[in-house]
């Protein structure tokens, strides 16, 4: 009898896709390969320059995305990058739950510091609304004695989607219908209230101190409110360009990833189509987001964590920090099984690579090849936890560059360790890299000739050869 559901499924041996077809990217998904923070904010501001409009789809403030323009670092939340491109519309789909107060500080904090955000940011009317209940709620359940701890950032993330699925959820719509938010914090105060009590035993929240609060800045969104799917289509139809951004990663997706140490919303490329209402034959292309290495914050299985010196060498030189909560992040090796799954989930047509110069450092470099399982090898991604317990990494040692590939801005010119790396990645992982970042910086940015061609960005002839040897031919 099988010991864990799924077992002896078929699905044993890599899916690895032929080419997928390449469009001109009018529009893509930009989607996180792992377990979150691959590096999707500075990717989604990089690829901002060839593109009109970039819109949420999914989370809400959970998510912290890191930019940083010529030394200057941005965190955004909820805002999508886009908004650091001037010129560029961004969009909060309905797919994002929002949380009105973090909303509104992320905003004057960059009016703060001179970035425009009145009229070129648009947020759905159908957005879910986080009130403090959620997070009470969500704070009673993770520090509840007997149940599983996530490891969640507190933001009320989950019990705002579980509202939202139970259909007893309020709207962006809803909260600017004041007398509609009056009912709705009444009526669920009484109940959110009486359940924290009963289960956690937590302190009452005040609902009309919340109405206030909630009326109040329900006047300063009111601004930023439309009907986005609309506004998406039409763009689309009048050929502009969308890039639709992820947040969290495909290991935490809501039904493929780790569950239960997931977040609570689809954040795999399907979560595009559903978190902002432009259906799936608009989507020209899903731009999959992975490090060189591992990360994850939170609870959960991770098959390649080194928790030993080099995970925290990794750790260090990663700068592997939560950007929300200062959490430090696990880390480990590239787990191609799950990279496999990834893009095969995702249908990944370009992937890119981030935090290459992180393992600059290395004159070795394990990746995962494939797991074990009771003595058997498999490519299987189980679907509980007690299967993941059971994985025994199968590594190859690849050499590494010992170098620094800081400066870098031509594929050309990085190690041909590094080249190796990223064609063996390219290989096993069955996606085109069409891109690599070596640094967290804007410009820290190697693009591949033929993805900047899908971009429909002008291709520039080769550089002069710094070191190494004539690279093989691969976009990466
Ligand atoms: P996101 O949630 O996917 O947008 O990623 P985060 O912003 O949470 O985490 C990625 C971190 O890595 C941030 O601190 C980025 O500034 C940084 N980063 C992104 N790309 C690179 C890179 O290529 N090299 C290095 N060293 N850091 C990077
Ligand atoms: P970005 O967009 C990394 C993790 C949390 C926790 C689990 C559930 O920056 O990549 P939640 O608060 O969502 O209910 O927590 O998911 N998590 C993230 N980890 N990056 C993120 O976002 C994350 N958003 C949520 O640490 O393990
Ligand atoms: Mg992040």
């Amino acid at each position: 009898m099988p010991s864990s559901v799924g077992e002896g499924s078929p699905v044993q041996q890599p899916i690895i896709f032929a080419e997928r077809a390449v469009r001109r990217g009018r529009t893509a998904v930009v989607v996180g390969a792992q377990w979150g923070d691959e590096g999707k904010g500075k990717i989604v501001d990089v690829l901002s320059e060839s593109f009109e409009i970039v819109a949420r789809y999914a989370g809400g403030h959970n998510a912290g995305h890191t930019v940083i323009i010529n030394g200057k670092k941005f965190v955004l939340q909820l805002v999508p990058c886009g908004v650091l491109r001037e010129g560029c519309q961004s969009v909060i789909g309905n797919g994002v739950v929002l949380d009105p107060l973090a909303f509104l500080k992320e905003v004057q904090s960059l009016r703060d510091v001179g970035v425009a955000v009145d009229s070129n940011l648009f947020v759905s009317n159908r957005a879910h609304v986080i009130l403090p209940y959620h997070r009470m709620m969500e704070l009673g359940s993770e520090n509840a004695p007997g149940r599983v701890k996530i490891g969640t950032t507190s933001r009320g993330i989950g019990p705002a989607y579980e509202d939202k699925m139970g259909r007893r959820g309020l709207r962006v719509a809803d909260l600017l219908d004041l007398p509609l938010l009056k009912t709705h914090i009444d009526n669920a105060c009484r109940e959110k209230n009486m359940i924290a009590h009963a289960l956690f035993n937590s302190d009452p929240l005040d609902p009309e101190k919340m109405y206030e609060e909630y009326a109040a800045a329900a006047e300063k969104l009111a601004p930023f409110v439309c009907d986005t799917a609309v506004f998406l289509n039409r763009a689309i139809a009048d050929k502009k360009s969308v890039i639709f951004e992820g947040a969290q990663g495909t290991m935490l997706d809501i039904d493929h990833g780790t569950y239960p140490f997931v977040t609570s919303s689809s954040a795999t490329s399907g979560g595009a189509v559903i978190g902002t209402g432009v259906g799936p034959t608009s989507m020209d292309m899903v731009v999959g987001i992975t490090k060189a290495y591992c990360t994850r914050v939170g609870g959960g299985p991770f098959p390649t964590e080194e928790r030993d010196d080099r995970g925290e060498e990794l750790r260090v030189r990663g700068n592997e920090f939560g950007a929300v909560t200062g959490r430090p992040r696990r880390t480990g090796w590239m787990d191609l099984p799950l990279l496999r799954y990834s893009n095969m989930l995702n249908g990944t047509t370009w992937l890119v690579v981030t935090k290459l110069d992180v393992l600059d450092h290395l004159k070795e470099i394990p990746v995962c090849i494939g797991y074990k399982v009771d003595g058997q090898e498999t490519d299987s991604i189980p679907p509980q936890d007690s299967g993941f317990a059971k994985i025994e990494c199968i590594y190859q040692n690849l050499p590494g560059w010992a170098t620094p590939t800081e400066g870098f801005t031509r594929v050309e010119q990085l190690p041909r360790e590094a080249r190796q790396y990223l064609a063996f990645l390219e290989k096993q992982s069955g996606a085109r890299i069409g891109m690599i970042s070596n640094g967290p910086d804007r410009e820290q940015t190697i693009f591949g000739d033929e993805f900047l061609a899908t971009l429909g960005r002008p291709v520039p002839r080769p550089a002069p050869r710094k070191r190494g040897p004539k690279p093989r031919r691969s976009d990466a």
